[in-house]
């Protein structure tokens, strides 16, 4: 047996704006992403956040759900946009009691909440003022994440300022394949550092008002970087793309400042710094309890022209040419690679010098189907996620400090610009009569949960 050590937390995770549906109940306002999806072209087959899992109704058979698979943690995102439908000031109190009512009864079933305060769905009036290329929006945040965590802290004690603030950033106002769909490399720049400015604040206003025993943090998206050679051409892409799409952001949250050995290969698109005042470092580095991985795959890269911009979110960066997956790849198109998770894992946990690591995301998506006799054999996923788990668990044998794992996603849900052509979820959705029916890789997770490990 592998086995995990006794306080290791495993869960599931989604994301409102994924699974909630209920886009205009109880106030809601509307969001990016309903305004995104809403424009034609967007999003694959114009799927829309509507009905999504109709979470925000059946929230309590939901958790029902977590309980009989054993889940010890549940990872779900606040929707901004139904605290504050305006993006500031008037408080929507139906909002603040949808998750009351979701915290009370994951408590009820003792399964411990993490509550991430931003998950992609920023309220359309603040993108209406610029939205994170406007430097308000991260003091609006703070205000609004202190609002949710003066409501639900006397019973969450884990928090998540911002879930993936890279993706926020870079597929939001660089290439533009995420709402808002804006389309200007200096624009994601800074809105990145826009988003690093409202984690800092964010953090500082949740530590005012917080007990001791809260453990603040934040979700960022990492992939390891390989390059096609040895050579030191290949070496100097890895190093390239790994500042742009690893240390950018945590650098600076680890209070090292942006790399700037790597950003300098961007001065060429337009000066994002101009957005850069005095104390924004220090307040991007306020001390953090913990920090989430999300991984999914591995990113390969190769040394090309010194002319060649890449496409996508790396046209910061002048030659260098990303690759093709390589071996088994999932529905998604996305490469498995589990040993890549490994390396990722212990590389960071001696990076973050002493931080603990939650694993707040893993997963993978196939094309799953409800056989005649009800079941869903996903063998691909399950096996995505015991070699993943195995991957943690060698992790922490090298010495990394990793204290949980949530599988992505507890349900079938909206995979944002590829809306519902996605399954990701370890519990089938039936999006026409929203059936949930569990699959073969929730049953092999919730097997790992009780026995804290799995076979070697
Ligand atoms: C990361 C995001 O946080 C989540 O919303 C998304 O569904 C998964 N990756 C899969 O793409």
């Amino acid at each position: 047996m592998l086995t995990f050590p006794p306080d290791f937390l495993w869960g599931a995770a989604t994301a409102a704006f994924q699974i909630e549906g209920a886009t205009t109940v109880d106030g809601r306002g509307p969001s990016i992403w309903d305004t995104f999806a809403g424009t034609p072209g967007k999003v694959l087959a114009g799927d829309t956040g509507d009905p999504a899992c109709d979470h925000y109704h059946r929230y309590q058979s939901d958790v029902d759900l977590m309980k009989s698979l054993g889940l010890a943690s549940y990872r779900f995102s606040v929707a901004w946009p139904r605290i504050q439908p305006s993006g500031s000031g008037q408080v929507e109190e139906r909002g603040l009691a949808f998750y009351d009512r979701l915290v009370d009864s994951l408590l009820e079933k003792d399964i411990q909440p993490l509550a991430t305060l931003y998950h992609w769905d920023l309220p359309q009036v603040l993108e209406d003022f610029g939205g994170w290329r406007n430097r308000d929006t991260a003091y609006r945040f703070a205000e609004y994440a202190a609002i949710v965590h003066e409501r639900l802290g006397d019973r969450v004690q884990a928090w998540t300022t911002l879930n993936e603030p890279w993706v926020s950033a870079f597929l939001g106002y660089g290439n533009g394949i995420h709402a808002p769909g804006v389309t200007d490399a200096v624009a994601s720049l800074e809105a990145a550092h826009h988003l690093l400015l409202a984690h800092g604040l964010a953090t500082q206003a949740l530590r005012a008002q917080a007990p001791d025993t809260h453990r603040l943090s934040i979700v960022l998206n990492f992939s390891t970087i390989w390059g096609d050679s040895d050579s030191e051409a290949s070496k100097e892409a890895v190093r390239k793309v790994d500042g742009l799409q690893n240390r950018i952001l945590l650098d600076p949250i680890l209070g090292k400042g942006y790399p700037l050995d790597v950003l300098q290969d961007t001065s060429w698109l337009g000066d994002w710094t101009n957005v850069v005042r005095d104390g924004d470092m220090e307040t991007i580095a306020t001390p953090i309890d913990w920090i989430g991985v999300n991984y999914y795959n591995p990113t390969r890269v190769a040394p090309a022209d010194p002319g060649f911009v890449p496409a996508g979110p790396h046209a910061g960066l002048r030659g260098v040419a990303l690759q093709p997956p390589q071996g088994e790849l999932t529905g998604f198109g996305w490469e498995q690679n589990a040993d890549a998770f490994t390396e990722l894992l212990v590389r960071l946990s001696r990076d973050v010098d002493g931080i603990p690591l939650v694993v707040t995301e893993n997963g993978s998506a196939f094309p799953d189907v409800v056989d005649a006799s009800g079941h869903v054999h996903d063998v691909a996923r399950t096996k995505y996620l015991v070699d993943h788990v195995r991957a943690v668990h060698r992790a922490i044998s090298e010495g990394a400090d990793i204290r949980g794992y949530l599988a992505w996603s507890l349900l079938d849900n909206f995979e944002w610009a590829a809306g519902y052509s996605q399954r990701f979820g370890i519990v089938h959705v039936d999006f026409e009569t929203q059936r949930r029916t569990v699959k073969e890789s929730a049953a092999t997770l919730s097997r790992i949960i009780g026995q804290n490990g799995l076979p070697a």
